[in-house]
């Protein structure tokens, strides 16, 4: 339900469980909706590649070892949105791809929480 030109209310703040990917429909645009803790991410469902659709993928985060040899750490739990067809990785932070950031991206849109509701701007 559209708010205002830009905003349109998504559902209520406590219907998004963090750490798992939603689709919403944004003014007849597949989006994925993402809630990390007290955050919401928000990205067209729609992988640069070859098309997949994001939200069929998983959400990870990423491993990292300060040296060789040591024990590897998650970083970012939940940021990451694997690509089910090909494993392409989208920052659901950025949109950006985290093989080539500077070149490859999805759209993304803002996130606002107002009144328990959550709200998706399209700009
Ligand atoms: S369609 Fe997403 S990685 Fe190929």
């Amino acid at each position: 339900m559209p708010v205002s030109s830009q905003n349109h209310d998504v559902g209520q703040v406590d219907a998004f469980e963090s750490g798992r990917p939603y689709v919403v429909c944004v003014a007849g645009r597949d989006v994925v909706l993402v809630r990390r803790g007290n955050e919401f991410f928000a990205i067209r469902d729609v992988c640069p590649h070859h098309g997949a659709k994001l939200s069929d993928g998983l959400l990870t985060g990423e491993v990292s070892a300060s040296r060789p040899g040591e024990q590897p750490e998650l970083l970012r739990k939940d940021e990451f949105l694997v690509c089910p067809w090909h494993g392409w990785k989208i920052d659901v932070r950025t949109g950006c791809s985290s093989l080539e950031p500077d070149c490859i991206r999805v759209r993304r849109y803002g996130v606002h929480i107002e009144g328990g509701r959550v709200l998706v701007a399209l700009s």
